[in-house]
């Protein structure tokens, strides 16, 4: 079982909520969930753990709801105690790897760090920065564990449940009504959302080129992909500033949560206006800005694009918003085609 199996043979469990509701005393332990763009750019953690509005729910008063017959609160009672509980346990886990650490005991360090690590979610800025593990870092153990940790916190930022909620996967593929046969490229495809989606759309006769810059990213949708059966996609490492799409090749080129990390975008738009077939489209869905406390996972303020700049991008690329979609709350969904042509 390799170490990736064994993180992942533990489900994430107080994630969601880590960042906004780790009580006081962790505030400077690193089980914290991070942003998005905390994640891919490294050393910037953008979310503080803050204390919770109210203390848990004790035993008791879980025991209380159950006796009274109030099921429904008794649940609700048991998943925050629960949530607690499991923020406690990934706790004291860490802080015995810190001591090992301190201590000069290098292999029962890395064995509490990957039980904390199976146990929950931790951040691999603050991992990689923690002064207990100093004279681990240059080892090739705590680089596997650290590449570790961090997967599996971005597997979660992207495929947690509650992003169903706000992301509503099934309303935008049949929004954007892939037809049997569509040539599709899904760029920065991260662990396949949307690519696995898109390539099960546009069936045997279609096309998905799933592109992405991260090595690590690209190996497990690789793996997806196989898994999945779906001889239908090309799982390939592109550019920070080229998706390397042939000219005219593809009729729709998908970008989920992804344009605000080119920094070029008027360059970008043209290589994405010149690699679309003719009627093609390009669709952009990414997050609108926000203040981090209102939305703690999104992109870092020095990441955010509203989307009139994207619009600027796209118009001088000769693409226009041919169809605006109004039904995400987090994201603008648009879909750009070239000016010249008539709307579809
Ligand atoms: C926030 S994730 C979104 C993943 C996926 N689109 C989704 O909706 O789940 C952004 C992805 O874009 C990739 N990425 C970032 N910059 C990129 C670029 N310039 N070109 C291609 N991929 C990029 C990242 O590695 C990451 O997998």
């Amino acid at each position: 079982m390799g170490i990736l199996d064994w993180l992942f043979a533990s489900k994430p469990t107080h994630a969601d909520s880590g960042a906004r509701i780790a009580p006081p005393c962790f505030r400077t332990w690193p089980v914290v969930v991070l942003g998005l763009g905390a994640l891919l750019a490294g050393p910037v953690t953008t979310l503080q753990a803050q204390a919770p509005a109210v203390p848990p729910p004790t035993e008791v008063e879980v025991a209380a709801a159950i006796a009274a017959g109030e099921s429904t609160r008794a649940l609700e009672l048991a998943l925050r105690r629960s949530e607690e509980t499991e923020r406690q346990h990934v706790h004291a886990l860490y802080t015995v790897a810190r001591l090992h650490g301190l201590l000069g005991h290098p292999d029962e360090a890395f064995a509490w760090l990957g039980r904390a690590a199976a146990a929950g979610l931790l951040s691999v800025q603050e991992v990689r920065g923690d002064e207990a593990f100093a004279a681990l870092r240059e080892q090739e153990r705590f680089r596997e564990l650290t590449r570790a940790i961090w997967l599996k916190g971005y597997l979660w930022l992207l495929e947690r449940p509650e992003r169903d909620a706000y992301q509503m996967p099934e309303q935008v593929m049949r929004t954007l009504d892939f037809r049997p046969g569509e040539r599709v490229a899904d760029i920065g495809a991260g662990s396949g959302y949307f690519a696995l989606r898109v390539a099960r759309a546009v069936g045997p006769e279609g096309r998905v080129w799933a592109l992405d810059i991260n090595d690590t990213l690209l190996e497990l949708l690789a793996d997806r992909v196989a898994k999945a059966g779906l001889a239908n996609v090309k799982v390939a490492k592109v550019e920070r500033d080229d998706p390397k799409l042939p000219p005219g090749s593809v009729d729709t080129i998908l970008m989920v949560d992804t344009l605000h990390y080119v920094a070029d975008r008027p360059a970008y738009a043209r290589k994405l206006a010149a690699a679309l077939a003719p009627g093609g489209r390009v669709v952009v869905i990414d997050f609108l800005p926000k203040p981090i406390g209102e939305r703690p996972w999104g992109p870092p303020p020095e990441q955010e694009m509203p989307r009139a700049e994207v619009d600027a991008a796209m118009a001088a690329a000769g693409l226009r918003p041919a169809a605006v979609h109004e039904f995400l709350t987090e994201q603008f969904f648009v879909e750009y085609r070239a000016a010249a042509e008539p709307a579809p």
